[in-house]
């Protein structure tokens, strides 16, 4: 059969097009395309159906595992791709890896060197013990988060932009400075011991709880990151379909409880937006994937991330 591959402009991407054998995947058809092309590697294709003139809908992902002849109409012997270059890829381990390596290298810094003479403040800096729990309670928090990205999770998508990998570190490693700056300040005021010991004791509860959600979602896939979408079940995804991010966002606020200032509050709450946000649309994705129709199981009744609100 002949795939004649096309940009989103329908220019020609290939000329002449590519002939396979009528039984070819699209996995053969991105080894054909890479063949060609030495730039364009499989994880950095896009291959998608045209979309019919009027239609405004979502375009058809190909999916690698899929005989082409699966997207034909009958028996064309013609088949239309559309192809987007997605740009060079990182593992998505390579991502994690680096969006996390910063706050836990930086925080440590404002807590151990005298970085805040540069700042103007030249006396001696009094440690509060609070200041020395935060700096555990943080750089705990980022290595459990590296060792999950390597040793727990298993991710459906075996790459990502190089570009996520630039806005991701701005993220992670701006917040990690200014919440940093301010938790180590040395015009700091601690909160009371009582306060203290509840912050970081609710936030260690919610640090276990949220790496005993992450197995729970480990143990939804096989090894090699197989097994789709599967519906969370046990301990907090019986209430809610995202208890990785609900504990997430309340050993944040255990933190914040035992630290309190306003740039860890700000950090909660940009961070509660971001993944109340990712929540919505994994919500609304289990429900579409498990309507209850063919004999497909119904999804059932949950919170979507901070019960009894959401
Ligand atoms: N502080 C912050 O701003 C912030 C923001 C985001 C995340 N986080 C933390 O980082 C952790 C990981 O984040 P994430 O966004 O990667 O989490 P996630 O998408 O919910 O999932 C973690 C892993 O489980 C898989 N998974 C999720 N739902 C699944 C399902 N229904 N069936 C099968 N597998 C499923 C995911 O697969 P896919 O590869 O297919 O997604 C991914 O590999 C979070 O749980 C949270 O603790 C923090």
């Amino acid at each position: 059969m002949k795939i004649i591959l096309v940009s989103r402009s329908a220019k020609e991407v290939i000329k002449g097009g590519i002939e396979l054998h009528d039984e070819a995947t699209v996995s053969d058809l991105q080894e054909a395309i890479y063949a060609r092309t030495k730039k364009f590697y499989p994880s950095r294709q896009r291959l998608t159906l045209p979309l019919q003139s009027g239609n405004q809908g979502k375009p058809v992902v190909l999916s690698p595992k899929k005989k082409l002849v699966e997207y034909c109409d009958g028996n064309a012997k013609t088949l239309t791709v559309v192809f987007k270059d997605l740009g060079v890829q990182v593992l998505y381990s390579t991502l994690f890896f680096w969006e996390y390596l910063g706050p836990l290298i930086i925080y440590p810094i404002f807590y151990y060197f005298p970085v805040y003479k540069y700042f103007g403040y030249e006396g001696e800096r009094v440690i509060y013990p609070v200041q020395t729990y935060a700096t555990c309670y943080w750089c705990l928090h980022y290595f459990k988060r590296i060792m999950e990205t390597f040793f727990v999770h298993r991710f459906s998508h075996a790459t990502s932009p190089l570009s996520n990998v630039f806005r991701n570190c701005a993220y992670y490693w701006t917040f990690g400075t200014y919440v940093a700056y301010h938790v180590n300040h040395p015009l700091y005021t601690p909160v009371s011991d009582l306060q203290m010991k509840i912050g970081f004791g609710f936030g260690l509860i919610c640090q276990v709880s949220n790496f005993y959600c992450h197995l729970i979602l480990r143990n939804l896939r096989s090894s090699d990151g197989n097994g789709g979408y599967q519906i969370p079940r046990g301990f907090l995804f019986n209430i809610v379909t995202c208890a990785n991010y609900t504990t997430e966002i309340y050993q944040w606020l255990g933190f914040n409880i035992a630290t309190q200032t306003i740039a860890g509050y700000v950090f909660l709450v940009v961070a509660t937006l971001i993944m109340t946000n990712w929540a919505l649309a994994k919500h609304r994705r289990l429900k579409k994937l498990f309507d209850g129709k063919d004999g497909r199981p119904r999804y059932p009744r949950r919170w979507v991330i901070l019960p009894p609100f959401i």
